[in-house]
């Protein structure tokens, strides 16, 4: 069995990475490529390290009607041009993974003041299952016609908040969570802030006072976990290109107790890896893999440090994409995707 697919926003990094990841997935297979401002150019003159026949492929527009054949879509545009090529593929009868924010949040309100734009098809928003596949329903992703896949910083917060949050052992009112970002977290489009030598030795803060990503961690903790929490997220852009770690500063009650909760929360996710108390997990220990690696280290009697790593292309994006269309389409959720890290 095969499943056509289309990937809109081919020439992005995260359209790159699938690219890459549907090129060696056992069912899904690429049909369609389609971009912007590079529609009509060659996949490879516009992505060097793709060729032979993906390569040869003219690019076509995101406005473009796609093939018939086409059952699945992602969506890696901007947020705002996202929603439209959603909504174009969905009214031709696709089912789409959206990797962008558009319809992460269940509530236009709280779109429009994280990302400061009216949404552009709200009506489509009480539909979009939240693609966070470790804690989503596997039935309502059998039966999405739209998954709305979880941003980076959000996935690498979330996926060790919420058990600890389910669990009642948090202290709330003050949880921080310090995160830090390789540059292609900020995509391919050239921005000043961007450029070598702005990123090139250095590390800055970003997105003050609240990152567009809190109001995503914040609702969707409470959404998984039916605690409300006051989440402090200060995001940081480093000095190379993938990559994100998050340290979560967390007090609460018996935290010799977490390292367990979360084993047991994870112990059958297979992307999710809770190493032994004191053991901390690293980019190079993840980055080319659709792994989240989760450390901990009790640092006092009442707090403890939770570090999570992933590749923010890929668990952050692409990877859990695939991993939320597999389970979409009935198919194992590891097809196509890799647990081994890139190393050296
Ligand atoms: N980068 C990450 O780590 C990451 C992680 C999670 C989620 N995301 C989200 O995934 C989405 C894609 O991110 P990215 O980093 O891959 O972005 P990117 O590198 O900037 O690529 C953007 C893609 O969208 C196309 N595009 C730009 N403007 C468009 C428009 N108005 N209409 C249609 N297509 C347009 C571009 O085509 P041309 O090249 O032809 O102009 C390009 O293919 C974003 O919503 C982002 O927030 C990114």
């Amino acid at each position: 069995m095969n499943i056509q697919t289309a990937i809109q926003g081919a020439t992005g990094y995260t359209g790159a990475e699938l690219i890459r990841l549907i090129d060696a997935h056992p069912v899904f297979q690429i049909m369609h490529l389609g971009a912007h401002s590079q529609a009509g150019r060659k996949v490879s003159d516009a992505l060097p390290g793709v060729s032979g026949t993906i390569g040869d492929t003219l690019l076509a527009s995101a406005d473009d009607p796609l093939p018939d054949e086409v059952e699945l879509v992602f969506t890696a545009l901007p947020h705002g041009a996202s929603a439209r090529c959603v909504q174009r593929a969905l009214n031709s009868g696709k089912r789409v993974v959206d990797l962008s924010a558009d319809f992460r949040h269940r509530d236009v309100a709280t779109y429009k003041t994280a990302y400061g734009v009216d949404h552009p098809c709200p009506e489509l928003l009480s539909e979009a299952i939240y693609g966070i596949t470790e804690f989503q329903k596997d039935t309502l992703l059998a039966e999405a016609r739209l998954v709305a896949n979880p941003g980076c910083y959000p996935t690498s917060a979330l996926l060790p908040l919420i058990p600890l949050l389910r669990a009642g052992v948090l202290d709330t009112g003050n949880i921080i969570i310090d995160s830090k970002s390789g540059a292609s977290g900020a995509g391919r489009s050239a921005r000043t802030e961007l450029i070598f030598c702005e990123v090139n030795e250095n590390v800055r803060a970003y997105g003050l006072p609240k990152h567009r990503h809190a109001w995503e961690i914040e609702e969707k903790a409470c959404f998984f976990s039916d605690v409300r929490a006051c989440i402090q997220f200060v995001p940081h852009i480093l000095p190379m290109t993938r990559g994100m770690l998050s340290t979560l500063h967390l007090s609460g009650k018996q935290p010799e107790t977490w390292c367990g909760i979360l084993m047991n929360a994870f112990a059958d996710k297979p992307f999710v890896c809770m190493l032994a108390e004191g053991q901390l997990p690293s980019i190079a220990g993840v980055a080319g893999s659709n792994r989240c690696d989760i450390g901990i280290s009790v640092t006092g009697p009442d707090h403890a440090v939770v570090i999570s790593c992933l590749d923010n292309l890929i668990k952050g994006a692409a990877g859990q994409a695939v991993q939320n269309a597999n389970l979409m389409f009935g198919l194992n959720e590891q097809a196509g995707l890799s647990r081994i890290a890139l190393w050296p």
